[in-house]
């Protein structure tokens, strides 16, 4: 009785321990028993190698954004895109950057800051606008969304502006990288 207790007792310490294989003992076959229930430690892997690729790819969308962030002239090279981007969304109400989308109540701005003021085809602009004579560059527009109407007075777009300066430089590099894709 006493033995057999023993015994008992020894392998639940084993199990306790972590039921590894001491050689030392005489109660192998109990203690084995114990230990049979843990061998599964890596039912885990399959899915996590599954899932790999798509996290590296939404990695590089953002990673692509950044650098050509960076890319841009200062002051654009340090904007926020994802401020551009929203900013962009009061813009988008009149105006769009893909070509395919055409003209609005404002003109398409694919390809603006390689365009002379007024000059999208088939656009009915203003007097003011078409008579104008200048090239939009980065600086223009700052200045055209600071205040549209003073900036040309008796032009069309019937918009506030922009005021806070760096929702001004955020929307300009969005629209740097944007108008021409
Ligand atoms: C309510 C509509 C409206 C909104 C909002 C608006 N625009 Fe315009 N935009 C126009 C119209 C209309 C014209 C043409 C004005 C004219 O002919 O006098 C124009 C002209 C322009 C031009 C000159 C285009 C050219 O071909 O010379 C630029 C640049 C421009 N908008 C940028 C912006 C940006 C950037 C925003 C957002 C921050 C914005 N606009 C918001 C209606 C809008």
């Amino acid at each position: 009785m006493r033995i057999l207790f023993t015994t008992t007792a020894m392998a639940l310490m084993l199990a306790a321990c972590g039921g590894s294989e001491e050689p030392a003992t005489s109660a192998s076959t109990p203690s084995a028993e114990v230990v049979t229930p843990t061998p599964l430690p890596e039912p885990g892997t399959p899915p996590a190698v599954e899932e790999t690729p798509v996290v590296e790819e939404a990695a590089a969308e953002v990673d692509d954004t950044a650098e050509l962030i960076a890319a841009l002239p200062a002051p654009y090279n340090e904007a926020d895109y994802k401020s551009g981007e929203r900013v962009w969304k009061q813009c988008a109400t009149c105006h769009r950057l893909d070509p395919a989308d055409g003209h609005r109540t404002g003109p398409n701005l694919h390809g603006i800051f390689d365009r002379h003021s007024g000059a999208a085809e088939e656009f009915r602009y203003s007097k003011v606008l078409e008579e104008a004579d200048f090239q939009w560059t980065p600086e223009e527009i700052d200045k055209w969304l600071a205040s549209p109407k003073e900036y040309l007075e008796g032009n069309r777009m019937s918009f506030a502006g922009v005021r806070r300066p760096n929702d001004r430089r955020d929307v300009i590099a969005y629209m740097l990288i944007e108008s021409n894709r």
